[in-house]
């Protein structure tokens, strides 16, 4: 078991013809977990009960923007940040480069977690992540505001809204990864020398900014600095360099789990573009987000509700704006864990999934929250779409384009009963194991975890 944060082989170690490790096991020891819709499809419950199985637990994607909720016998934990391996005593839980570290943020969750008993020595964050400032935060909060107002003011333009941002600053850190100049990454922390100099630039330069966004926000050099210090301080023991972590791993024949945060339709490139977030969310957000090769990435599970959620703008096709999608909200908790918003919610979308199951060449289903489906009388589940251009069953990844079309749907009777006693298939009622057989069936991958309830033991395995 790896002890330390440290790399085995570092650059000092002289290589002798034959002495050095393979690099690569041969064959793909990890499994990626990723979301198949909106967020929120319940992938913190798939980490959290297939992390046994494996040596680590590493997150590629997003940041604080993420929740994931995960029930431990009576307790409910809410984690944003750190892989929900963490609740795993002794197992290495990675925040990989790909991700977007408010130190702030995960301080606190640091915290909570060790009042409530567990253990944060096995956290290992990366120094390449980038840090969320307190600018980016206002920034985000700023932009917002400055669309919403100035739409209202000219009553819309061009189909341009509001992203509906978890306003965590997620779009401005990663906009500051990519512009280069004016970001700082997690190993900055630990260099307040260089860090002083940087940041002298950067805030008059993000104050100007947000000034010009109609914000009152104003930056100190010398305030972020320390700010930033003891953010360093604190999280010196965690930050390491996580490829050669996992790479060191990957050498020993181990096997990594990926948490994927967000989700598929909120992939920066291949979601439902310009609704969605600034990371690459699905499984090939892997091995840039964690430096990890790709073909060490084997199975992928991907994750989806039994009915649709969407939380911020965008089109949902199926949303349902009547008693029913109240109940289906109220029964299934989908009120945000994040932000506390209450979620979008809607019938099971297949064209959508099935367009997700592709990009990320899912090799397992987990249907989550099948048990809140119980009791009403007719489900409807999408199967194509009507579109511009006819019927269709090919999703279009465009937020645009999705707005314009309307949900076909196949119908089905509903089913009754109490799921959340169920361990096996064929303790489900008919119609229960009618819907996944047709989820199933349209998805083209079969089934491998249906959920019937929060609890890690309300699960079927297949
Ligand atoms: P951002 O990631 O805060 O920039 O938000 C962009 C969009 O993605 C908004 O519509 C958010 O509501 C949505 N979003 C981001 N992360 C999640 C998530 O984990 N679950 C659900 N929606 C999310």
């Amino acid at each position: 078991m790896l002890q330390t944060g440290q790399p085995s082989l570092d650059a000092s170690t002289p290589l002798s013809p034959g002495s050095a490790r393979p690099l690569h096991p041969g064959r793909a020891t990890g499994t990626a977990v990723v979301g198949l819709q909106w967020g929120d499809e319940g992938k913190g419950k798939i980490v959290h009960l297939l992390a046994d199985r494996f040596d680590a637990v590493a997150r590629y994607n997003g940041g604080a923007n993420a929740g994931h909720s995960v029930q431990v016998g009576a307790d409910r934990f809410a984690l944003h940040l750190i892989p929900s391996g963490i609740l795993h005593k002794g197992k290495p839980s990675v925040i990989g480069n790909g991700v977007v570290v408010d130190p702030e943020k995960l301080l606190q969750e640091i915290a909570t977690l060790e009042t409530r008993g567990v253990d944060c020595a096995g956290l290992w964050v990366s120094d390449r992540a980038h840090v969320v400032m307190p600018y980016h935060k206002a920034e985000d909060e700023a932009r917002e505001r400055w669309l919403t107002e100035h739409l209202a003011a000219e009553g819309g333009s061009g189909g341009i809204k509001p992203i509906g941002t978890t306003k965590r600053g997620i779009g401005p850190c990663y906009a500051d990864k990519v512009q280069r100049g004016t970001a700082l990454r997690m190993g900055d922390l630990l260099r307040p020398d260089d860090l002083g100099q940087r940041l002298k630039f950067i805030c008059p330069m993000k104050t100007a900014m947000l000034k010009a966004l109609g914000s009152s926000e104003s930056y100190d050099a010398a305030a972020m600095l320390q700010l930033c210090v003891l953010w360093g301080v604190k999280l010196e023991k965690h930050i390491c360099d996580t490829t050669a972590l996992l790479g060191g791993l990957l050498a020993d024949g181990k096997r990594i789990l990926y948490e994927g945060a967000n989700a598929t339709l909120l992939d920066v490139d291949h979601g439902t573009y310009p609704f969605v977030t600034s990371s690459s969310c699905t499984a090939s957000g892997i091995p840039s987000g964690t430096g990890v090769p790709l073909n060490s990435v084997g199975d992928v599970l991907g994750v989806c509700k039994a009915y649709s959620t969407r939380v911020g703008g965008g089109a949902m096709p199926t949303e349902l704006h009547d008693e029913l999608g109240e109940r289906i909200r109220k029964r299934g908790r989908e009120y945000g864990t994040t932000t506390g918003r209450p979620r979008r919610v809607g019938w099971l979308d297949l064209v959508a999934v099935r367009y997700s199951s592709r990009l990320n060449g899912t090799t397992g289903l987990c249907i989550m929250l099948l048990d809140v489906l119980a009791g009403i009388d007719e489900l409807r589940v999408c199967t194509a779409y009507n579109g511009p251009k006819g019927k269709t069953s090919e999703f279009t990844p465009d937020g645009r384009w999705l707005d314009g079309v309307q949900p076909v749907y196949q119908t089905l009777k509903g089913f009754g009963g109490d799921l959340a006693g169920a361990r096996k298939l064929g303790e489900l009622p008919a119609g229960a194991r009618a819907y996944l057989d047709l989820i199933e069936e349209t998805v083209g991958v079969p089934l491998k975890f249906v959920s019937v309830g929060p609890d890690r033991a309300q699960t079927i395995e297949l």
